[in-house]
């Protein structure tokens, strides 16, 4: 079986050193089997599931269709602590082999996660929060860079990435922008040992997105990506045209948000995140399909890189 390895995806038992990675409300069961059948690391997280039963069930489903690994995230401060806490009991009980903690602080997952062999990965977007997660025993940082959906950082890739490496002990996973083999060289280049793609996969024929969603996505351009704090209160990438009218760029941030809660529960529900990759994800297709697509761009990226000549 061909494979691209490094050490981390190696330790997580992966063919391809890539994640699908997990994006509220949209990610679900079925993109982390079709993941996991891609040789990939598929993930959503737990919350996805609207109660501790369904998301016990959504497990139970997983690993009766795939015995290949696969991540849950836990938002930790966005989850109610008895719920985190049963999640991640029923992510020991069912042999979760990774969780991506996010939104808070890892080290109590981490400490229990590890007597059970599990990996822990969290994500961060500055290097003063990457070392306390490397302090809190998280086994690789996911570096989250300039453009990427969801909560997103400003710094640039080029430097994030080797950036971080340079600082830590453990492994550095590259996300933001990443949707084509081309940036997967780039980012195994820069020094990560992963990659962490969430825009690609909302165009993929297995995530739960609305239709019109992911056709926003597929001919979306840099442009129609807006970075504001006014829908959370935390910045994140947004598709412009799904934000209400005074949450774009010239409004002020307290209209933004009046204007959210007025319409109700709209937030990340019908106000879309995706990041500035939508520029290169240009079709729906299913999961195994963009991986054969990433796969083979990674290999014509390497083989067109000139050589030193004498
Ligand atoms: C719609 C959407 C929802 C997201 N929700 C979450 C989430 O619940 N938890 C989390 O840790 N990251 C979340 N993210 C961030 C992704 O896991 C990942 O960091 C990001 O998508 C990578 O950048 P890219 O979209 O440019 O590939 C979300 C991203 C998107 C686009």
């Amino acid at each position: 079986m061909a494979r691209i390895r490094t050490p981390l995806s190696e330790r997580l038992g992966l063919q391809y050193p890539i994640v699908c990675a997990p994006m509220f409300i949209i990610s679900n069961k079925e993109m982390i089997v079709a993941a996991a059948e891609a040789g990939i690391l598929g993930s959503m997280p737990s919350i996805n599931l609207r109660s501790h039963a369904a998301f016990r069930e959504a497990l139970g489903w997983i690993r009766q269709r795939t015995d290949r690994p696969f991540a849950i995230n836990l938002t930790i401060k966005l989850t109610d602590p008895e719920r985190l806490q049963q999640d991640f009991e029923a992510c020991i009980e069912f042999g979760v082999p990774a969780v991506i903690t996010s939104y808070g602080n890892p080290s109590e997952i981490a400490r229990r996660a590890h007597d059970r062999g599990m990996v822990v990965l969290h994500d961060v977007i500055h290097l003063k929060h990457a070392l306390k997660a490397q302090e809190s025993g998280a086994d690789a940082i996911i570096g989250v860079a300039a453009g990427a959906g969801g909560h997103a950082g400003t710094t640039s890739p080029f430097v994030l990435y080797p950036y971080l490496r340079e600082h830590l002990r453990v492994p550095v996973v590259a996300a933001g922008c990443i949707a084509t083999g081309r940036q997967m060289a780039a980012s195994l280049a820069l020094g990560a040992e992963l990659v962490y793609m969430g825009t690609r996969f909302i165009a993929s024929t297995e995530c739960g997105a609305d239709e019109r969603y992911k056709s926003m996505v597929v001919n979306g351009a840099p442009e129609d990506i807006e970075y504001t704090d006014g829908v959370s209160g935390v910045h994140a990438n947004f598709l412009r045209q799904t934000l209400p009218g005074s949450a774009s760029a010239t409004a002020d941030r307290g209209a933004a948000q009046d204007a959210v809660q007025k319409e109700g529960g709209k937030k990340w529900k019908d106000i879309w995140s995706a990041g500035q990759g939508v520029a290169l994800a240009r079709e729906v297709k299913p999961i195994a399909a963009i991986v054969d697509d990433v796969v083979r761009e990674y290999t014509e990226a390497l083989r067109a890189l000139p050589p030193l000549e004498d």
